[in-house]
């Protein structure tokens, strides 16, 4: 059976990694980004999400996988606009098309950062729904030099979005599966200017503690989404899963 996907931030990175495996494995992508993809949108803007679920609907009446990757780790309210509501934006658009897919799945990139403290009043916005009001946080937030908050606290709202829609009506009542995935540092552009700076390089690395095996490949967290969305995952779902080389049990050894 030939499988119809949706992957944004598909120009690059884990992205383009999971865009292509999906293609080696004979399934149809569509990918969405700013350039270099089937559907040219900007996740950031009210109108650029509307165009990029249109832009899938023009070209399918069903989908059976979505992989939503677009992000940014800017420290600056956009960041918000990008990694929380651009997400949920599509991942909402795009839930009817899944609904009539056989075997619908649906993953995004959260992050390691998910363990992280958020900006309270941050997050409180984003829970609400108001992009507005989370903008504004958010600058307060670069005012009072906390922008380093910005990008966890997108992430963690995302994560916490994935937890409470993944067992409603809307998603599990439709049979589809929905998780994060969480990496560690992974070698992609999103982070090549701290992984070539050797303060930098060690800051991320101390925040970010991978004991096994390091920093690795786009194409290593591919294969945690591949298994994902595959058919073969019948009964995973809500879940935000590390792949990050043993940072999270690090950083949180407590289990409970
Ligand atoms: N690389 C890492 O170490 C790492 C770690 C944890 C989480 N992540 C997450 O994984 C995801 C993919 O990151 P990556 O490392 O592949 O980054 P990347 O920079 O290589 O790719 C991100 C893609 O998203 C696209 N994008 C950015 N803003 C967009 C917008 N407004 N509209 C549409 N597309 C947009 C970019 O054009 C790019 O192609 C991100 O959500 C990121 O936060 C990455």
């Amino acid at each position: 059976m030939v499988r119809h996907c949706v992957v944004t931030g598909s120009a690059s990175g884990i992205g383009a990694a999971t865009a292509a495996r999906l293609r080696e494995a004979g399934d149809v992508v569509i990918g969405v980004d700013l350039r270099d993809a089937e559907v040219i949108a900007d996740l950031s803007t009210a109108e650029g999400r509307a165009a990029a679920v249109a832009g899938v609907r023009a070209r399918v009446d069903h989908l059976d996988v979505v992989v939503a990757s677009a992000g940014t780790a800017a420290p600056i309210p956009k960041a918000l606009q990008v990694n929380y509501f651009g997400a949920v934006a599509l991942l909402d658009g795009l839930r009817p098309l899944l609904a009539r897919g056989p075997a619908p799945r649906a993953v995004a990139l959260t992050s390691l950062a998910v363990a992280y403290r958020p900006l309270r009043r941050v997050l409180e916005a984003c829970v609400r729904g108001d992009e507005e009001s989370a903008l504004a946080e958010a600058q307060e937030a670069v005012t009072l030099g906390k922008a380093a908050g910005i990008y966890a606290t997108s992430k963690i709202a995302l994560a916490l979005w994935i937890r409470q829609q993944a067992v409603s009506p809307e998603w599990a009542g439709q049979g589809i599966t929905l998780n994060g995935v969480g990496p560690g540092i992974v070698v992609t552009p999103l982070i090549a200017e701290q992984l070539a700076d050797p303060r930098l390089r060690a800051e991320l690395e101390s925040a970010v503690p991978m004991p096994l095996h390091g920093p690795v490949e786009a194409a290593d967290i591919a294969i945690v989404l591949g298994w994902l969305v595959s058919t073969e995952n019948s009964f995973v779902t809500g879940q935000n899963l590390f792949a990050d080389g043993g940072a999270d049990a690090v950083l949180r050894p407590q289990v409970v």
